[in-house]
């Protein structure tokens, strides 16, 4: 969707003082751009909103190290799940303190990077899980910082694919077995249990299920007077059109912070700092009409973003050029041989033809991250608008040919 960053000017659309179409002339298509004002100011709403919260954004929404890096000088922590996140957040600068470690398949050697890495948090999923970090910090004479994450079993008003915390996910622990695990804190001696994290799910509708979690929450951690903070884990909305109507970053904070009034509170939010940042951009290939429809064939699809076709993900497309034209209906497609490969089903868009560029809008999020080599194809290039408004630059460059095959051993 559009916003203050990413808007139209005399037509033309810009991301923030910088035209769209300059870009896509100087790097091609397709390419991700960001807008760093926009991304630092979703941060900062964020901070002001749960003023004494942690906050660590989720890198695996958008993995960049430049974002990333300024997210952390403004103030972020990082939320990991897995060493090769670690390892990029500790490039970006993090400290290895303000990392938590989640994730529900977390390898040995992987904990055992982020234990001699100094990682601040580890979110356990499983009692396997507890039981072999607190053999490995003890071997490593440490102690380990843990968080249990709860599954509270609440039906989270989200996409099936991305709601977590309903009983039969694979996330988390029954109260039943955190009730356990704390009456038998004395087994784990390298560990310190001193937090509960929930996520209940991605893009949540509203805030009834998060309280309804943080409540069984509370409920567990009760008695045991360490178990001193709540992470909550993300889950933040974003519209993803005009008409989605989701709660506010300050709706969220005032419906839950009264209930964790005393609680060191933790925040993982991902999509919220970085989806209306970004964008793709992408050019008209072909024109085709086909039965009753137009395609409008494109050079990115499923290979650059997954969304759509992964979760029925909608996201606006608009032209870079907008001259008041009469709308059309257009089934917007990309070039792999797949029939869900669509970015947009029905676009009123202008009258198209073959060299025209789009831009998916709300993209920045679960975009590049989830990009693949698909039908080798080299992923694209990433351009970072400086919170300056006026210069942009290149955060990552189109893979080529040879990228593609350098890691075989032919
Ligand atoms: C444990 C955990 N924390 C945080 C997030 C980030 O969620 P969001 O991007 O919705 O804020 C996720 C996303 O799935 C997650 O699984």
């Amino acid at each position: 969707m559009l916003n203050t960053s990413i808007h139209y000017e005399n037509g033309r659309l810009f991301c923030d003082g910088v035209a769209v179409a300059e870009i896509a002339a100087q790097v091609g298509t397709p390419a991700y751009i960001y807008s760093g004002t926009r991304f630092l100011s979703n941060l900062r709403r964020i901070q002001a909103a749960f003023p004494t919260a942690h906050i660590h954004y989720s890198a695996k929404a958008n993995g960049n190290l430049a974002i990333m890096k300024m997210l952390v000088n403004a103030g972020a922590g990082i939320d990991a799940v897995s060493a090769g996140e670690i390892h990029r957040a500790l490039i970006a600068g993090a400290q290895p303190e303000n990392i938590v470690f989640a994730g529900v398949g977390k390898t040995g050697q992987e904990l055992y990077y982020a234990l001699s890495r100094g990682v601040g948090w580890f979110n356990i999923e499983n009692v396997e899980e507890c039981r072999l970090l607190n053999s490995m910090a003890g071997a490593a004479q440490m102690v380990a910082r843990v968080a249990l994450r709860l599954n509270p079993d609440v039906a989270a008003n989200t996409h099936r694919h991305i709601a977590t915390g309903h009983g039969k996910a694979k996330f988390g622990m029954s109260t039943e077995t955190i009730r356990d695990l704390l009456t038998r804190q004395g087994e784990f001696s390298n560990l310190s249990f001193e937090g509960i994290h929930i996520h209940i799910g991605s893009q949540l509708h509203d805030t009834t299920a998060t309280q309804a979690a943080i409540r069984a929450a509370l409920d567990v951690i009760q008695p045991y007077p360490t178990m001193r903070t709540v992470d909550i884990g993300g889950g933040l909305p974003v519209a993803y059109s005009a008409d989605e109507i989701v709660p506010d970053v300050e709706a969220f904070a005032a419906s839950i912070l009264p209930l964790l009034e005393g609680y060191e509170v933790i925040l993982e939010p991902g999509r919220a700092i970085i989806a209306d940042a970004g964008m793709l951009i992408t050019r008209v290939q072909y024109i085709k009409e086909q039965g009753e429809a137009k395609f409008a064939i494109v050079d990115a699809g499923m290979t650059e973003l997954i969304r759509p076709a992964l979760y029925e993900a909608h996201h606006e497309i608009v032209p870079l050029v907008e001259q008041g034209l009469p709308r059309e209906s257009v089934q917007v497609v990309g070039p792999v041989c797949e029939t869900t490969d669509v970015l947009g089903r029905d676009v009123a868009l202008p009258p198209l033809a073959a060299g025209d560029c789009l831009a998916v809008l709300t993209a920045g999020a679960y975009g590049m991250v989830m990009a693949s080599n698909y039908n080798a194809r080299p992923r694209p290039p990433e351009v970072l608008v400086d919170p300056n408004g006026k210069s942009w630059y290149l955060v990552r460059r189109r893979e080529t040919w040879d990228d593609l095959v350098a890691p075989e051993l032919a």
